[in-house]
């Protein structure tokens, strides 16, 4: 039977949207790969997408693969579901393949790009492993 979804204290499902390394530079850092929009233009269009549904959405970034665990153990009993750009981790952690394994919740990974064409390095990643989907 599937799990219930953990709901906020507004009993509204909640979704872990998660960033990785160097999303906080969206907007600036190669805008003709990423494009032009911030990280907070992507989480207020997120939040917005989301409340159409009836979900609320706990957006967070961090440069350190360890908060990107503790992230993904506490959206275990904390999430309804998962959507998860790793950026450069998906292509190098076990660490975070094995976070996403325990999670047992719906996983989403996001990638802005297409890494399928781009360097041969980034058409492997880890968390697609896991993954009940892929968008890139
Ligand atoms: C990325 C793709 C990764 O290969 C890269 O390291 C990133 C961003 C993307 O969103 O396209 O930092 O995850």
């Amino acid at each position: 039977m599937a799990k219930k979804a953990p709901k906020d204290k507004a009993g509204t499902p909640s979704i872990y949207v998660l960033n990785g390394p160097n999303l906080n530079l969206l907007g600036h850092r190669e805008p003709e790969v990423y494009g032009r929009d911030t990280l907070a233009d992507i989480h207020t269009a997120v939040v917005r997408h989301a409340a159409g549904h009836g979900l609320s959405i706990e957006f967070r970034q961090s440069n350190h693969e360890g908060d990107l665990i503790d992230w993904l153990q506490e959206a275990r009993t904390k999430a309804g579901g998962v959507i998860l750009n790793a950026a450069g981790f998906s292509h190098t952690s076990v660490a975070i393949l094995d976070a996403c394994r325990a999670l047992d919740r719906p996983l989403i990974e996001v990638h802005l790009s297409n890494p399928f064409r781009r360097e041969s390095f980034r058409r492997h990643s880890f968390v697609s492993e896991a993954a009940t989907g892929v968008i890139c």
